[in-house]
């Protein structure tokens, strides 16, 4: 395994580290944001909430936190919770696996852990999508436990303070952020020294527009000092996320009902309902080129109605409305769905168990995921006319 050394970085001493623990801890009494999660030990909310921050800021996490405690008090209460309400807990916030591991990891608590949340950080570890910021945080906020909690902000600021050589986007590099982390953690107050840098992280030092001059630790800054700030921390670029195209197909019944098919695959967005959907495997613009190739003879390509009639044995009556592409990102794939709008009449018969009838007002009954409400939105308000 690579050291400090490798990456040129000389560490402080003893001196230095005790002041900057100091200078950071009593910039934090005066500044720190008063945060629900920040005035409770229990670990079953300060876990919530840190799997809610790993999606989205903090004003945006409150609400959610607040109504999954009401929903789901104890631990017993997530281990038990019925999918649906789960995901209705967790809708607007992405990465629903997240929320189906915490559910796994309540169990695990109630079965090996006597229903008491772990207290030691390998144990806390154990627990399903719980990889080490997470068992870090937890460790060190509710169990004063001297464990680094190194996610994008900790790295960025930390990045910044030894002008660290290596790429943050890469998880191979997280070694070398835990490590100085480790060293310089305040072992008396953890869980306050790691959230003062996520603080520090997210708005003095946050990546867009920092403000360096203002930093409590600029003394400590060697980024700041050098005048190489706007070359830390060094992000190399992503791989660009692959784009899939869909049909989606909204049909509605005599009785002013919606055909929804529940997402059984297991895969991305499993477990939510949306309008049927198709994926292609060639873009659409790209099969009227085909199409129109005249030398050379195409296989015919079933038309996206038939493909839909074979799929779900209903015979829609369809119209040419046309809508909105409907584009939605996430973080490796781009999703590109096109509406194909028909009706159907006899629509007694369910053809399949994954798939109901549903009137408009009770749509939002159902666990819908952001691409689904994009879908909705588009078709309700370009049909609204
Ligand atoms: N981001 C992640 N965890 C946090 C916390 N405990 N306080 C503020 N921001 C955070």
């Amino acid at each position: 395994m690579k050291n400090l050394k490798d990456y040129g970085i000389e560490m402080w001493d003893k001196a230095k580290i005790i002041s900057f623990r100091k200078t950071l801890l009593n910039w934090y009494d005066l500044e720190k944001r008063d945060l629900p999660w920040r005035r409770t030990k229990n670990p079953y909310h300060i876990w919530i909430s840190e799997i809610m921050l790993q999606q989205t800021q903090v004003v945006t996490v409150i609400p959610y936190y607040e109504r999954f405690l009401e929903w789901f008090p104890k631990i017993d209460d997530l281990a038990n919770a019925d999918e649906e309400r789960l995901l209705k807990a967790w809708e607007g916030l992405g990465y629903y696996s997240r929320v189906r591991n915490m559910q796994a990891a309540a169990k695990q608590i109630m079965t090996e852990f006597n229903g008491v949340f772990p207290s030691h950080y390998h144990s806390i570890l154990s627990l399903k999508g719980i990889g080490p910021y997470t068992a870090g945080a937890i460790a060190s906020i509710a169990f004063d436990l001297p464990e680094p909690a190194v996610d994008g902000n900790v790295m960025r600021v930390i990045a910044r303070l030894f002008e660290v050589n290596a790429d943050i986007g890469d998880p191979k590099n997280r070694g070398i952020f835990q490590e100085i982390m480790t060293i310089l953690i305040d072992p008396d107050r953890p869980g306050d020294f790691n959230q003062a840098l996520m603080d520090l992280g997210t708005d003095i030092e946050s990546a867009k527009n920092p403000r360096p001059e203002e930093s409590p630790i600029r003394a400590f800054n060697a980024a700041y000092l050098h005048q190489t700030y706007d070359k830390y921390p060094i992000k190399l670029p992503k791989k660009k996320p692959k784009t899939l195209y869909f049909q989606a197909f909204v049909i509605q019944n005599e009785k002013n009902e919606f055909l929804l098919e529940k997402n059984t695959s297991g895969r991305l967005l499993g477990g939510f309902w949306s309008f049927p959907l198709i994926e292609q495997s060639i873009e659409p613009q790209q099969l009227n080129l085909f199409n129109t190739e005249k030398t050379v003879e195409q296989p015919r390509l079933m038309s996206q109605e038939k493909n839909f009639e074979r799929n779900y044995q209903y015979q829609p009556k369809w119209t040419s409305s046309q809508f909105e592409v409907v584009k939605h990102t996430f973080s490796h794939q781009k999703w590109h769905i096109r509406l194909k709008e028909g009706f159907v009449k006899n629509s007694d018969h369910l053809t399949s168990e994954n798939i109901t009838w549903v009137k408009i007002k009770d749509l939002e009954k159902f666990p819908l995921a952001t691409p689904q409400k994009k879908m909705m939105a588009t078709y309700f308000n370009e049909n609204k006319n």
